[in-house]
């Protein structure tokens, strides 16, 4: 099994930005994380951050060729990009949203998610752990929510 893990804006500051709200950990040091949870898993991961909204929906169209399911941080596009959204929709493959914050207890403009709706679930407010819990969740359950994820009015 082959998992795209993409972060999106500003999460390249993650450990100096807002560390109460994000945490202290750097991206690096949760990609870190990631990998050994991968690695007990026996599954592969390919790590990614982009600031671009353009190259986000890049990664995720060529996701659709060679991963069998996406882990995503959109950042603030999770709150504004239809075009994240509609490419979370067409790849085909599930997606599972991941915050590091609880976006539910944080300002009005961040309790709502554009991208939920086309992704197979969210983990949201469990800081880093959240990644850990969406790579187990995707080991578990990536072949049942393909075909979830094949209703046209989600
Ligand atoms: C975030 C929440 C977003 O509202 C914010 O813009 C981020 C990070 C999170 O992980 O909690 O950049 O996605």
């Amino acid at each position: 099994m082959r998992i795209l893990i993409l972060n999106g804006p500003n999460l390249n500051l993650l450990g100096k930005r807002e560390p109460a709200v994000y945490g202290a950990l750097s991206l690096e040091e949760i990609n870190q994380k990631i990998s050994v949870l991968a690695a007990e898993l026996g599954v592969e991961i390919d790590l990614r951050q982009s600031n671009h909204e353009g190259k986000l929906i890049d990664l995720l169209h060529s996701a659709a060729a060679d991963m069998d399911a996406v882990i995503f941080n959109p950042g603030a596009y999770t709150h504004y990009s239809y075009a994240l959204r509609d490419a979370v929709k067409a790849i085909g493959i599930p997606t599972v949203e991941v915050h590091l914050s609880n976006i539910y207890a944080r300002e009005g403009f961040r309790r709502r998610s554009v991208i939920a709706p086309a992704a197979a679930g969210q983990i949201s407010g469990f800081g880093a752990a959240g990644y850990l819990m969406a790579l187990r969740a995707v080991v578990e359950l990536a072949p049942s929510w393909r075909k979830n994820v094949a209703d046209p009015n989600r």
